[in-house]
């Protein structure tokens, strides 16, 4: 049995399922908006094993390939953007160095980037609750040209391959015109890669 500490009273405890896979019950008794950075970040790593495993259950490739790709982001953030979750940002070696420029003109992801995107959330219980896994990939012109040339798909928390129209997706993400379609984290949340 662990117990872990996040913020003040929180408290985080693992048992073992039936499969023998570790399950953590991560909750905080602080409001959601009230969560500093590190009570994110901690409520994430509380999180992040469980996530994962549900990714990557029905043998999704880049459900596993993401977990070792570079992580553009610093703490979770991004609340009132998909669905007001917590977000992380993971970007494959094609478009790692370009991603993490954060462009706001002109930018341009190489072919074959793929970015993929964690989420979760806290309830009003304070219990952190798993979110689909994202993904942006980019394909050559001439394939999804109304979409800027971006596929959209996501994972379900258990796996399975979530239903969607790219026209949802790209009906926000084509507003960032000059960003290539991304939303990118927000600007405190951002890696620095380059300074300038
Ligand atoms: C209401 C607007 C909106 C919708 C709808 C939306 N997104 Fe996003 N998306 C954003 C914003 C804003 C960000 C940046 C958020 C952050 O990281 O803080 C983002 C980030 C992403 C990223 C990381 C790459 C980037 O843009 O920097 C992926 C991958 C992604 N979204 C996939 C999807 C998929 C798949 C769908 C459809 C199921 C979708 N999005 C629907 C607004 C939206």
């Amino acid at each position: 049995m662990n117990s872990k500490r996040i913020g003040f009273a929180v408290a985080a405890a693992a048992m073992f399922g039936f499969s023998g896979a570790a399950y953590a019950e991560c909750t905080t008794d602080i409001a959601k908006d009230d969560l500093t950075d590190a009570q994110v970040v901690e409520l994430y790593e509380c999180i992040k094993s469980e996530l994962r495993e549900g990714y990557t259950a029905q043998g999704d490739e880049r459900a596993t390939a993401y977990q070792s790709w570079g992580a553009a982001f610093t703490v979770p953030g991004g609340i009132g953007n998909h669905g007001s979750r917590f977000l992380t940002t993971f970007v494959n070696d094609t478009g790692y160095l370009e991603y993490v420029r954060f462009k706001d003109e002109g930018a341009k992801m190489p072919v074959g980037t793929v970015i993929a995107k964690e989420s979760f959330n806290v309830n009003k219980k304070g219990k952190v609750k798993k979110g689909p896994l994202f993904f942006m990939e980019k394909v050559a012109a001439g394939e999804a040209d109304e979409y800027g040339n971006w596929v959209y798909s996501a994972l379900h928390v258990k796996g399975k391959v979530m239903k969607l129209k790219q026209s949802f997706c790209h009906n926000c993400h084509g507003n960032y015109e000059d960003q290539d379609a991304l939303g990118y984290p927000e600007e405190d949340y951002r890696i620095t890669v380059f300074s300038n």
